[in-house]
């Protein structure tokens, strides 16, 4: 590692740095990361919002309303996904629509990981929407697989972690996950000094998670209002973040 003006520079990956959002499309990031390189692939990719109740009429807490229009994201092909497992190590953890959980599956089979289970994370308070004619939306999935040996510190941990979406001024995008749900996975799927990858950061949820957990992480963003404001809250944590990173 080489720790030089823009940032942290590890051997092998390049114009990357540790613990940094890099304002890209991951599709060109992904081609900078060495293949067997990160020990756990955290994300939560666009999805589920190319319907009817799509995300532009939710509400914000402080910030202005962001436009969130993905167009065809939802029908996007799992390119993405084959090449990020390429990087992986360790753990591949991806939220994603109901109707994905078995495509994905398939691909992380596909490409030598054993598919383990579909997380359940389950929102206490949905969104009452249409709650005369359907169900409320009080799930989501996440599509989880290993690569053999892969570490798991865990212990009769159960499948269906139960937060609260995040809610008024700590609320910066439209489908910012659970700071506490996405440090479980990462406790569960890690150890100290380890690197995430996050190739759709949002928020940043998941770089917040791993500096407050002294794990190192990589993360993209194409959006580049995203990345400024997910870039300042990691920077109004005040813990310093790890370096070491383990081999
Ligand atoms: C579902 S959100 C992630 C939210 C995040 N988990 C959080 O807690 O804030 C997906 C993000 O992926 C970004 N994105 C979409 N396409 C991308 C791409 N090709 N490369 C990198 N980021 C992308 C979007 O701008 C969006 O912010």
């Amino acid at each position: 590692m080489v720790d030089g003006k823009e940032g942290i520079k590890i051997d092998g990956f390049e114009e990357i740095f540790l613990n940094k959002i890099h304002n890209l499309d991951c599709k060109i990031g992904f081609k900078k990361i060495p293949d067997n390189s990160v020990d756990l692939l955290l994300t939560d990719p666009p999805y589920g919002i190319s319907r009817t109740l799509n995300c532009d009429g939710q509400r914000l807490g402080t910030t202005a309303k962001l436009s969130f229009d993905f167009g065809k994201w939802d029908e996007f092909n799992h390119e993405w996904f084959e090449e990020a497992l390429k990087k992986v190590r360790g753990w591949a953890i991806t939220f994603c629509a109901k109707k994905d959980i078995g495509n994905l599956w398939n691909i992380l089979e596909k490409n030598g990981f054993i598919a383990i289970d579909v997380l359940v994370w389950q929102k206490p308070d949905p969104v009452p929407l249409n709650g005369k004619s359907k169900f409320l939306n009080a799930w989501e999935a996440a599509v989880m697989g290993k690569r053999g040996g892969a570490h798991w510190g865990g212990y009769c941990t159960h499948n269906i972690i139960k937060y609260q979406a995040p809610k008024g001024k700590t609320r910066i995008h439209p489908t910012q996950k659970p700071l506490g749900l996405i440090k479980d996975l990462i406790e569960l799927t890690t150890k100290e000094g380890d690197l995430v990858l996050d190739p759709f950061m949002g928020s940043g949820t998941t770089a917040l998670a791993c500096k407050q957990l002294s794990r190192n992480f990589v993360g993209f963003e194409i959006n580049k209002e995203y990345c400024q404001m997910a870039e300042e809250r990691l920077n109004q944590t005040e813990k310093p973040h790890t370096i070491s990173l383990t081999q």
